[in-house]
């Protein structure tokens, strides 16, 4: 799969782009607010759609695998593993200047057949402790960021998910899994992320519980990720930026990780664009303002190419438009909103610090490594 044609390609991509580029790209908006821009990806779209691989180049600096680094996708037989899609695009960032999130190592969902069906604790312990070390041993140093457990709460309420992992191995297997990353990359920056974090109330109350209680047990929990699919018209843009100020004062780094805001509700009227465009740009406002919120990822680049969508064929004709970029790439009123809430960075400043220089200067400011 990693031929040499298909690395020129995204070298050549970023080129093109680098020279076309009519104003400041989101990348370099948020370089200047120490805040790293991502999105999803998946190499088949990025490879059949040159048109989704220039606008990713040109506007983002984090790159997630929307699939590709999950267990299920990775391993199909315990000890087998083929990495050559996720390789892919770690190549890719890594020729365009971007850092790489790792999503994500343990979580319920696609999973391979003989995790999801372990009969006994002993034997899921050592898949864990074998995918934990395989994965970021294989990674080491080119992920700086890793989604070591995926929403670990139940999918509405405020109690641990009783998936496979909780019911066989209990509730420790969370701050297990923590220990075993840092001992397979002592560098990297470690997450919990989860999902439904916007408002306040119970769940968030049980999240910022956990949280605590894990580093008050000296876990290496460094980060946490609010993976924030939001559906407009239900946003409290004050709770969510009060969420994030309080997860702030626990120390820890903060990632917004899987943005999408649906103009699509399950009841009622379609939104407008304008109200999600005032979303993405409370959304970023609030990240820009909270220094320890070093990165937004959007789950997805484009509305051709959305999860929500794809998980929803039988709805065609009412798609969820969530994303920054229309379907023929074009920046949408999102865009213009997300880049405004971005402080402009001075070209004094630029220059003086370089734009990685100072992003890496705000990252080791708030995680404590260089
Ligand atoms: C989704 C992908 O976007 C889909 O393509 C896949 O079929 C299912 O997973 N929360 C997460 C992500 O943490 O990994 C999910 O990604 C979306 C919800």
């Amino acid at each position: 799969m990693r031929s040499a044609g298909r690395g020129g390609l995204w070298i050549a991509g970023a080129l093109v782009v680098a020279c076309s580029a009519s104003s400041a790209p989101l990348r370099d908006l948020g370089a200047g607010a120490g805040v790293r821009i991502g999105a999803a990806v998946q190499p088949a779209l990025l490879a059949a759609d040159p048109d989704q691989l220039a606008t990713f180049v040109r506007e983002f600096d984090s790159l997630t695998a929307e699939n590709a680094m999950k267990w299920g996708p990775l391993s199909s037989a315990p000890g087998v593993y083929d990495f050559s899609e996720a390789d892919e695009l770690v190549d890719l960032a890594e020729a365009n200047g971007m850092r790489v999130r790792g999503h994500t190592l343990v979580w319920e969902v696609q999973l391979p057949a003989y995790v999801a069906n372990a009969p006994d604790a002993e034997t899921l312990r050592g898949h864990v402790e074998d995918h934990i070390a395989t994965v970021m041993g294989h990674y080491k140093g080119r992920v700086e960021q890793w989604d070591v457990v995926n929403e670990p709460l139940f999918s509405v309420g405020p109690g641990l998910d009783p998936n496979v992992f909780f019911r066989l191995l209990g509730p420790d297997y969370i701050a297990d899994a923590f220990h075993l990353a840092h001992a397979a990359d002592p560098d990297a920056i470690l997450f919990l992320n989860e999902v439904l974090l916007e408002d306040q109330g119970a769940r968030f109350d049980a999240f910022f519980d956990l949280v605590q209680s894990l580093l008050a047990q000296d876990v290496p929990v460094h980060g946490v990720g609010l993976q924030t699919h939001i559906v407009a018209g239900d946003f409290d843009p004050d709770a969510f930026e009060a969420n994030l100020r309080a997860l702030a004062g626990l120390g820890v780094q903060i990632e917004i990780t899987e943005l999408d805001v649906s103009l699509r509700p399950l009841f009622g009227p379609r939104r407008t664009l304008e109200e999600q465009a005032e979303i993405y740009g409370r959304v970023a406002s609030a990240c820009a303002a909270v220094p320890l919120c070093t990165g937004i990822t959007t789950w997805g680049v484009d509305d051709g190419h959305t999860w929500l969508d794809r998980n929803e064929p039988f709805a065609p004709n009412a798609p969820h438009d969530p994303l920054l970029f229309d379907r023929g790439y074009a920046p949408k009123p999102a865009y213009d909103a997300f880049a405004a809430s971005l402080p402009e960075p001075s070209t004094a400043v630029l220059l003086a610090a370089g734009l990685t220089g100072l992003a890496a200067r705000r990252r080791a400011s708030v995680t404590g490594r260089a």
